[in-house]
């Protein structure tokens, strides 16, 4: 049994929550009360005996077991909930050493310094020294920010003078050297210790949990410098792997999947005040790996860059996109499908700007937002005279092609590759048949059958010359290629034709939302009960009759490819490692094995996930109550048939993969036939074959009428 559950069979949810909620009464076969972690005067927080797990139902919208009240209750981390609740239940959790607890405490204490010297800098920003009274009407009248505003962001001011702080942090325990560990202060050469922060307006900084763990600083008096004086690098404090505003921003980003990024402190909170809350900042520099990784794939499958309007943001657009490019192509699965976009604001010179003087200008610009390719495109051809070389022109491709290549999406738009091919004066089939390579070099695995010799030559083969992997294939059979083929050389077709709209539409928001529900609920299952991973491979084998193109193919076992969302993937091929030892049990495994991100990721997807997504997509807010209600009962009585429900909604997941994978072969074909290239035409109609033909045999399994 893994630790967690030995945990929760020792302890009862009701009586520790009861601690904490001492309202707790019970109503039917729930306890309710008035939520603990939000203000309310009708309750609406729900623990459930049954399931072991609570819920509010009202403006959090939260829920979860055990592990997650406690960790929400004291802003623990999973690991840390499992430590004291380990305890609590006397439960062996395999334990920390004293190093890393001592240091734990260090950093907590430090922590805890850094939130007290912000509240105490805020206090002073509302305080009557004159100093604070400019600080504070330059905050209000000039940068235009409301009361509340400065109360939700504590932002505060830091006073010319230092001893009263330090003198009050000693007075509740603080040395000095603490303060120079916290970066509030630095020493000199003769052991004097100085403020760092003076006559700035401080805005704190916060980790993704709402923690203070530095200070940005801007000048009052412009004859200072830097503008931004920003918390010195350090164990609690690094910004490379921070992005302001997370804390707030988080939930937004979640409900709508979309971050918009920003260069500075400034535009996040504007844009909060103006009712944007999606908006974080990278603080500066160009996007890290880091950052990224807190967005996805966690929170966000759409990323929209935001940075100012100048050269230097243009800059940092170029190079965080070349950060989100290998990031994404370095991911767990190769690839995430993440849409990432670029806002150009052309009126304003930043953010915060478009937002003080035209707030509701915003949205049109975030819908405006144009993806990668159209930007990448733009800036790497602009400068490319009318009469550029061959040379320069396929180097041209060569920075942009990799773009539209890690990105699906983006490769298959038509539109991209006209628009290159129009810009470079080089065949779109040249450049298609490029991308691809790129795209399959750059898959770890290939995704169906071995590779076989009868590829087209790629278009140059000096283009790709220093690649070391030998050069893709397209998956068919030997007597795959038509004659045409072995008569002539492959010819890339030369003439233009107007564009066609394309029939085949990627996936919208909506479709794209249902099939995150329907992931989620085979994956929460699945969690809950590896053992159903048997069961749905036999199923697919059922269906191919031992035909092998299928087994191999598109009714082959449930793998990663089969879920959209990057954080179900890894989290699939987790659990197939997890099912493939048999030395500890499969969730310890998970637990034990799991990149820190996913076990958040794992620990809502076991408990709430699938009646989030539920909620979020049939209604707008947590108002309709009663159906939110019916939704919970559900879970109570789980549903007749586990196995059976988990069969049919996991072929569910596996036929919309196939759907998602028959529209990128049409856009194929599409192409094809619009170019007239017989034998790519030719090549793609039969990759169309198994995939259709799983379709159907799924669609007849699942009682459907055929819809193809
Ligand atoms: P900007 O100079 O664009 O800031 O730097 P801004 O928000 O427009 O400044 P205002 O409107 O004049 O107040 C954007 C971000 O770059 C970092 C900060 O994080 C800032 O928010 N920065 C900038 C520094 O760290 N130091 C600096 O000296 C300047
Ligand atoms: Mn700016």
């Amino acid at each position: 049994m893994s630790v967690t559950q030995q945990i929760k069979d020792k302890l009862d949810i009701v009586q520790y929550i009861g601690e904490y909620v001492p309202g707790l009464k019970k109503a039917g076969r729930y306890y309710k009360a008035c939520c603990p972690f939000h203000g309310e005067k009708t309750p609406s927080f729900v623990v459930n005996p049954d399931t072991q797990s609570w819920r509010c139902f009202g403006a959090c919208a939260e829920g979860g077991d055990l592990f997650t009240f406690a960790q929400k209750m004291h802003g623990w981390t999973f690991s840390e909930a499992l430590r004291e609740l380990g305890q609590r239940a006397g439960v062996e959790v395999k334990k920390r050493t004293p190093q890393q607890q001592e240091q734990d405490e260090h950093l907590d204490k430090l922590r805890g310094l850094l939130t007290t010297v912000s509240e105490w800098y805020h206090e002073h920003l509302l305080s009557d020294d004159p100093h604070a009274q400019r600080a504070l009407f330059y905050t209000e009248k000039e940068r235009g920010f409301t009361r509340e505003t400065i109360k939700t962001f504590e932002i505060g001011y830091a006073p010319l003078g230092w001893n009263s702080m330090l003198d009050e942090l000693k007075k509740i325990g603080y040395s000095e050297d603490d303060a120079v560990e916290a970066g509030l202060a630095s020493r000199n050469d003769k052991g004097r210790v100085y403020g760092r922060f003076r006559n700035r307006l401080m805005i704190p900084i916060r980790d993704e949990r709402g923690r203070v763990i530095g200070f940005g600083a801007r000048v009052l008096d412009p004859k200072d410098t830097p503008k931004y004086l920003n918390s010195p690098q350090s164990t609690i404090f690094d910004k490379s792997s921070t992005l302001y505003g997370l804390d707030v921003a988080k939930r937004a980003i979640r409900d709508s999947e979309t971050a918009v990024i920003v260069e500075g402190y400034m535009d996040v909170i504007q844009a909060h005040q103006a009712g944007y809350p999606n908006v974080v900042a990278q603080m500066g520099t160009a996007m890290t790996e880091a950052q990224l990784k807190l967005l996805t794939p966690r929170y966000a499958s759409k990323i929209i860059m935001a940075l100012d309007a100048d050269e230097a943001g243009q800059n940092a657009t170029r190079r965080s996109l070349e950060v989100a490019r290998e990031t994404l192509q370095a991911d767990y699965m190769g690839k995430l499908q993440v849409d990432i976009r670029v806002l150009e604001i052309d009126d304003a010179k930043d953010p915060d700007e478009v937002l003080r003087q035209t707030p509701e200008k915003w949205a049109t610009y975030v819908e405006a937002a144009i993806p990668v390719a159209d930007f990448v495109i733009n800036i790497e051809t602009n400068d490319l005279p009318p009469n550029a070389s061959m040379t320069e022109r396929q180097a041209a491709a060569q920075r942009i092609l990799p773009i539209l290549a890690a990105s699906e999406n983006n490769l298959y738009k038509k539109d991209n590759l006209q628009k290159l091919a129009m810009r470079l004066h080089i065949s779109e089939s040249d450049l298609l048949a490029w991308a691809q390579e790129i795209q399959r070099i750059a898959a770890r695995k290939p995704r169906r059958s071995a590779p076989q010799d009868n590829m087209p030559p790629p278009p140059d083969d000096s283009y790709f010359g220093s690649m070391d992997e030998p050069p893709p294939n397209f998956d068919f059979d030997d007597e795959g290629l038509p004659p045409e083929y072995y008569e002539g050389t492959y010819i890339p077709p030369v003439e233009k034709q107007p564009t066609s709209p394309s029939t085949a539409q990627l996936p919208t928001f909506a479709t794209r939302n249902s099939s995150r529900a329907t992931e989620a609920y085979c994956l929460g299952m699945l969690l809950n009960k590896p053992t159903l991973l048997a069961q749905i491979n036999r199923k697919f084998r059922e269906l191919a009759q031992n035909n092998t193109k299928l087994l191999q193919g598109p009714l082959s076992e449930l793998n990663s490819e089969d879920f959209s969302q990057g954080d179900y993937r890894a989290l699939l091929s987790e659990l197939q490692s997890a099912m493939s030892q048999d030395d500890v049990d499969p969730m310890d495994y998970l637990r034990e094995e799991l990149d820190e991100m996913l076990v958040d990721e794992m620990t809502i997807l076991l408990l709430e996930e699938p009646q989030a997504i539920h909620r979020h997509m049939g209604m707008r807010h947590s108002a309709e109550f009663e159906d939110v209600w019916k939704n919970f009962e559900r879970r109570v009585r789980p549903s007749i048939d586990t196995q059976v429900d988990f069969i049919r909604r996991a072929l569910k997941v596996r036929h919309q993969r196939l759907e998602r994978e028959q529209q990128e072969i049409r856009f194929l074909l599409e192409d094809a036939q619009r170019t007239h290239d017989r034998e790519a035409e030719y090549l793609y109609c039969k990759q169309t074959e198994p995939g259709l033909r799983a379709l159907l045999l799924i669609q007849r399994e699942l009682g459907q009428r055929t819809l193809l």
